[in-house]
């Protein structure tokens, strides 16, 4: 898993420095919650300390957020942003975005990301996970794949699995949550996705190997010309040994 985070981290640093040569424009960058990115932030915390990357020409773009989850709760994401990357970084806060789960208008507000979205020029790298059952940012089992920003309700494996940030309580998890779609996130100009750990393998594994549909929403990215799907081997652990094999050799 360490290697796979760290390389994403520098590969993201690699990025926004690669923007940053050619024009003055700001890197857009998408960003996930949850436990799999956190290597990968703590790497982009340090390489940013150390003067080896700047967040100050970056603009982001969350994923999602849960609906009437207070800002300030500890597992809202705007509280796992701060906690977890922000408050350790040199971006402004003006840069950020996150989806407002207690707007008056949610609908209005999901309006507003796609626009915000497209008025900086569009997502340059997005970052992301994949959950237990395949879905990407909050997009459950039959969310279209065309879909974008707007308010889902969450199946209740998601919910059983997210309880363990709530003290194993199901019942404090939010039923609902608002998300970018997957045609947001396939929009970016490049999608990079990370797996790890054996819990993921069956996702992985459909998502690759099986057929573009909106039951695993993670195989839409099929269909973007410049993927990336981070592994670490128990995440791979159900791929055919023939995919594994053409994975590790494109690799060398
Ligand atoms: C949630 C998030 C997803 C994330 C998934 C996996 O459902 N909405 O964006 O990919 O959890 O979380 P974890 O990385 O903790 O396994």
């Amino acid at each position: 898993m360490r290697d796979g985070a760290l390389w994403a981290a520098r590969h993201i640093a690699a990025a926004i420095k690669a923007k940053a040569v050619e024009t003055d424009k700001p890197f857009v960058l998408g960003l996930p919650t949850g436990s799999t990115p956190l290597e990968t932030y703590k790497e982009l915390i340090r390489m940013n300390q150390a003067g080896e990357v700047s967040f100050k020409n970056v603009i982001t773009f969350n994923m999602d957020e849960y609906v009437g989850l207070p800002e300030d709760h500890p597992e809202s994401y705007h509280s796992f942003m701060r906690k977890n990357l922000f408050d350790f970084i040199d971006i402004p806060a003006d840069h950020i975005h996150i989806l407002d789960g207690n707007a008056s208008d949610l609908r209005k507000e999901c309006e507003d990301y796609e626009k915000a979205i497209l008025a900086a020029g569009g997502i340059d790298l997005f970052l992301g996970g994949v959950g237990e059952d395949g879905h990407l940012a909050f997009n459950e089992p039959f969310s279209s794949i065309n879909s974008r920003t707007r308010v889902v309700t969450l199946t209740e494996d998601t919910i059983l699995v997210n309880s363990r940030f709530f003290g194993g309580d199901v019942n404090l998890v939010p039923k609902q949550a608002m998300t970018v779609g997957v045609a947001t996130v396939c929009n970016a100009k490049q999608v990079l996705i990370l797996a790890f750990g054996s819990k993921k393998a069956r996702a992985v594994k459909e998502a690759i190997e099986g057929n573009v549909s909106h039951y695993v929403t993670l195989s839409a990215l099929q269909l973007h010309p410049d993927g990336i799907v981070v592994l670490d081997e128990p995440a791979a652990g159900e791929l055919k040994v023939n995919s594994y094999r053409y994975f590790k050799a494109t690799e060398q």
